[in-house]
């Protein structure tokens, strides 16, 4: 192949299909005509000589052609966007951009602390992606942020991790739960709880899951769901208890529509972390914010104030 006949709006085209797995999103995400797209997908793969997807049923699929190209776009995405960084250092720290992701836990209190950053920043832009633990891990993996609020660092990604805030996980239930005034609950007693869980992927529920299997106790679920937000209702609904973070569910615990159950063994100590990848060169933007976060972290329960 002649790199001469790849273009950047190829590329770009290229990634955003490759990591949508899907022409229509990558199409819908771009603001471009299917048929457009498709054809510059062509070309690209005409330039390369070999196919760059597979369809399988009604999903795609990299070729290992395409994995190479995936991550050589990646690379040169990645060096423009750091030619963009070193650019605005030349300007000083009040320009720049910052991608950070975090955690669904850590949404209750990160956003609150880049809004007073972005008011006294008002030349950085910052975009904020929040997922669950999983999602995160993908994201971290594939390099597309600067900075990540996470839970424990990952063994098998070369990370640079300082602490940041305690996230204890509590277990929530309505009320009027027969277990609402006891005190010094047994783990076992549970058991015959039925229990709202976090989807697959969530570090709350695995961190639940982990600490009920270490008393012996098998989970009776009664309902999956996908957000914090809808284990909450769920739980206030009187569907069973959950176990989530106390920074979820710290407004619903001060107004009494949620109790925490005196369970012996909670609330789950947890810590978030801030961190990046080792090898990445964080822009000015991004330690100014790295910075904010840390001298501005919350406590729990939260201080006096906040
Ligand atoms: P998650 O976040 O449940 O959304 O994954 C919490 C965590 O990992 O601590």
């Amino acid at each position: 192949m002649n790199p001469r006949h790849l273009t950047l709006h190829q590329l770009r085209i290229f990634l955003a299909v490759a990591r949508r797995g899907s022409f229509a999103r990558a199409a819908e995400a771009l603001h471009l005509a299917p048929p457009t797209l498709s054809l510059q997908v062509k070309q690209l793969s005409d330039a390369v000589g070999l196919p760059l997807f597979e369809q399988i049923g009604k999903r795609i699929y990299l070729t290992p052609a395409g994995e190479l190209l995936a991550q050589a776009a990646g690379d040169v995405e990645e060096r423009l966007l750091q030619l963009a960084d070193d650019v605005a250092a030349l300007r000083g720290v009040e320009r720049g951009r910052v991608r950070v992701a975090v955690l669904t836990t850590a949404q209750y209190v990160v956003p609150k602390l880049l809004g007073a950053f972005c008011a006294s920043h008002p030349g950085i832009d910052v975009a904020m992606h929040v997922g669950n633990r999983e999602a995160l891990l993908q994201r971290l993996a594939a390099n597309q942020d600067d900075l990540y609020v996470l839970g424990a660092a990952p063994e098998h990604l070369d990370v640079v991790t300082e602490p940041f805030a305690d996230n204890p996980l509590v277990l929530i239930a309505p009320p009027t739960h027969p277990l609402a005034r006891a005190r010094d609950i047994d783990p076992q007693r549970l058991a015959e709880e039925p229990f709202v869980l976090r989807e697959p992927g969530s570090g709350t529920r695995s961190t639940a899951e982990r600490f009920f299997a270490e008393h012996g106790v098998s989970l009776r679920v009664r309902l999956e769901v996908g957000s914090n937000e809808a284990v909450k209702q769920t739980v206030a609904g009187g569907l069973g208890v959950a176990v989530l973070s106390a920074h979820a569910v710290a407004a619903e615990l001060a107004l009494g529509e949620l109790v925490a159950l005196d369970v012996r063994g909670f609330p789950l100590l947890r810590r978030w972390q801030l961190l990046h990848p080792a090898g990445k060169r964080l822009s000015p933007a991004a330690l100014a914010f790295k910075q904010w976060l840390q001298t501005h972290r919350p406590t729990f329960p939260p201080a006096a104030g906040e």
